[in-house]
């Protein structure tokens, strides 16, 4: 079978080789084999190639890829809760191949006749945006949060889940560009990045409470949220895309208690009962299924790709996310 792997970090198409390896053979009793559908290349996988991802880098070598879908290729004789066919989540990290054997507990089956595309990125961004606005201050009706980075995946399904619990989102975007696809979307607000922002935030929201930011970017681009959040509001930090160390000024913190902290779903999932994480799976997946959640691809690359795939991943402009497909060919 064909794995992506990392022997050495740098630039992510430099870092990442396409190797064969064996394949991993016949489950056990209480195993299942699954084939790879689709895989999304993220943020954090590109950080990955590059070896500046999480507190210490990864051992090498390392086959990248933090989820993606499958289905259910061979079960073990003691396995009853899935069957040949049914479409799962990978077990991550280490998705970007075309084969897995897993323990039969590590599945779940997911609802049928929805695009696996979407089912593919599952298991990250619609769990971040879900946790990230409901988690640090109590959803109410007609509240209002602002996030930046909004034409992210998590950036996309925040919106779609804010408009769900009645909550009213303040989106700002790097790209003119960008203001018109995220109002049809949903968005209340659309704005882009600037100096400025907290007085135009102010005169599309008017006085209403706005105690909840959210921030994919750090550098000053933390400050121009934290300025925009009303007095003890929150910051939460959960990206570096700017690779810069979120700023917030005394003003904000000394002055108006508004209060700065970090998200890692990571470490949700080490402190969280399974059953919690299972049963927000559930409800998310028949987001998905149902259409609320939904994100955009902009294009779809064989593993075949790999180097060309992550090279289009990590330039910015994209309309959407680019997917890995494991097609046998
Ligand atoms: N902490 C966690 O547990 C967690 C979980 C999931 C995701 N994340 C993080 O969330 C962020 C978004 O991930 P994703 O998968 O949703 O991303 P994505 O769909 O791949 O989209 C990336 C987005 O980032 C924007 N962007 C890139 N560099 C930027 C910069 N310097 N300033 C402002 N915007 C910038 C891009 O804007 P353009 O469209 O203008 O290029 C694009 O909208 C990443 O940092 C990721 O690592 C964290």
């Amino acid at each position: 079978m064909l794995v992506a792997q990392v022997n050495a970090f740098g630039r992510p198409e430099a870092a990442i080789e396409l190797v064969e390896q064996p394949d991993p053979g016949e489950p056990g009793a209480e195993e299942v084999t699954i084939d790879a559908e689709f895989a999304p290349i993220n943020p954090a996988d590109l950080l990955n190639l590059e070896g500046k991802y999480g507190a210490a880098p990864p051992r090498l070598p390392m086959i990248p890829g933090a989820e993606g879908v499958g289905r259910i290729a061979k079960i073990g004789a003691a396995v009853r809760h899935v069957t040949p066919g049914d479409r799962v989540l990978l077990p991550g990290p280490g998705c970007w191949r075309q084969r897995f054997k897993a323990p039969g507990k590590a599945v779940f089956a997911l609802p049928q006749g929805v695009d696996p595309k979407q089912l593919a990125m599952l298991r990250v961004n619609p769990p971040t945006a879900h946790l990230m606005l409901h988690q640090f201050v109590a959803p109410e009706l007609g509240r209002w949060v602002i996030q930046n980075a909004a034409n992210s995946g998590v950036g996309h399904c925040l919106i779609r889940l804010a408009r769900l619990a009645g909550v009213k989102s303040v989106n700002v975007v790097r790209r003119e560009g960008l203001v018109a696809p995220l109002r049809a979307l949903g968005g209340d607000v659309v704005l882009t990045d600037g100096p400025d922002l907290d007085a135009r935030v102010r005169a599309a929201i008017g006085d209403a409470a706005l105690p909840l930011a959210i921030d994919a970017v750090g550098g000053s681009g933390t400050q121009r949220l934290a300025r925009c959040v009303s007095d003890g509001g929150i910051v939460v930090n959960y990206g570096m895309l700017s690779g810069e160390p979120c700023m917030v000024d005394g003003r904000e913190t000394v002055f108006r208690d508004v209060r700065l902290q970090g998200f890692w779903l990571r470490k949700w999932f080490a402190d969280t009962p399974p059953a919690q994480i299972a049963a927000l799976y559930r409800d998310l997946a028949a987001r998905v299924a149902d259409g609320t959640l939904a994100v955009e691809v902009e294009a779809v690359y064989s593993i075949h790709k790999i180097k060309e795939a992550v090279a289009h991943a990590a330039r910015g402009g994209r309309s959407g996310k680019i997917l890995l497909s494991f097609a046998q060919q």
